[in-house]
């Protein structure tokens, strides 16, 4: 199997998988006293993590050199149930000591066009540079059964190769608006991590990885960091057919 395709017994082994790098990514940093400037993803599958990390992490990663942003945000208020933020602040932001200084939420409750904008020049304000494009250390994506990551949809690759690096997108079934990273500013990060789980994604998984035919419909295929793969972090289940 592929160096960076890491396969894991259990979902919960899967997110300790990660839980583990973060912290030494972070030790890491720690030494050069810099930051560790992390992008995450929203829906389920993260909530595996987010809630280790508040159980189990909370002494032994350094969090006051973790700065926080989103990969994507529905448009709604972050009270809504369907809201990252929201879910992030429930299963890690309460529990972990990070300072709200180093947390940069998208907001889900303003015009997205103007909010895209807006985070579009956080990002410029908070991160380096590399190639002239704000540079994430680490990424942390998930994958929908379609192939989705982030909110980059199989009916818009353009917001792969797209000039902005945050846009707004549209959910293809609920058509739900969305404020997402595009392709470009993901692949400029130092590392891109999937945390994908669960049987439902194994179809799509395969043919991802073995870049098989119709491989070129999923946004996830076109997702790197830099000039090496992403690495993917997957359960056994998710997995099963690699
Ligand atoms: C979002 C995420 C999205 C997610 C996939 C997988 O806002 O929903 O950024 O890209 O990672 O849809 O979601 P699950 O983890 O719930 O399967």
């Amino acid at each position: 199997m592929n160096s960076n395709v890491h396969i894991f017994e259990t979902n919960q082994d899967t997110a300790r998988g990660v839980a583990e790098l973060i912290r030494v990514k972070a030790k890491e940093k720690n030494k050069l006293s810099l930051p560790l400037n992390i992008a995450l993803s929203g829906g389920n599958t993260p909530k595996l993590l987010f809630n280790l990390l508040a159980k189990e992490y909370v002494d032994t990663i350094l969090w006051h050199f973790i700065r926080l942003f989103w990969v994507d945000e529905r448009c709604v208020p972050p009270t809504h149930i369907e809201s990252n933020y929201g879910m992030t602040y429930e299963h890690l932001l309460k529990n972990v000591p990070i300072h709200d200084s180093n947390v940069f939420p998208i907001q889900g409750d303003i015009d997205p066009a103007t909010e895209s904008v807006r985070y579009q020049n956080t990002l410029k304000l908070e991160l380096p540079s590399r190639n002239g494009i704000p540079k994430f250390d680490l990424i942390l994506l998930g994958m929908g059964d379609d192939g989705h990551t982030a909110s980059i949809f199989p009916n818009d690759l353009s917001l792969l190769h797209s000039d902005q690096l945050v846009a707004v997108s549209v959910h293809p079934e609920s058509n739900q608006k969305r404020i997402t990273l595009t392709g470009q500013i993901i692949n400029e990060a130092d590392d891109v991590v999937f945390l994908i789980t669960g049987a439902s994604k194994a179809d799509v998984l395969k043919k991802i990885i073995h870049r098989e035919p119709s491989f070129e419909n999923y946004p996830a295929s076109y997702i790197h960091a830099q000039s090496v793969p992403a690495h993917f972090y997957l359960d056994k289940a998710a997995a099963e057919k690699l």
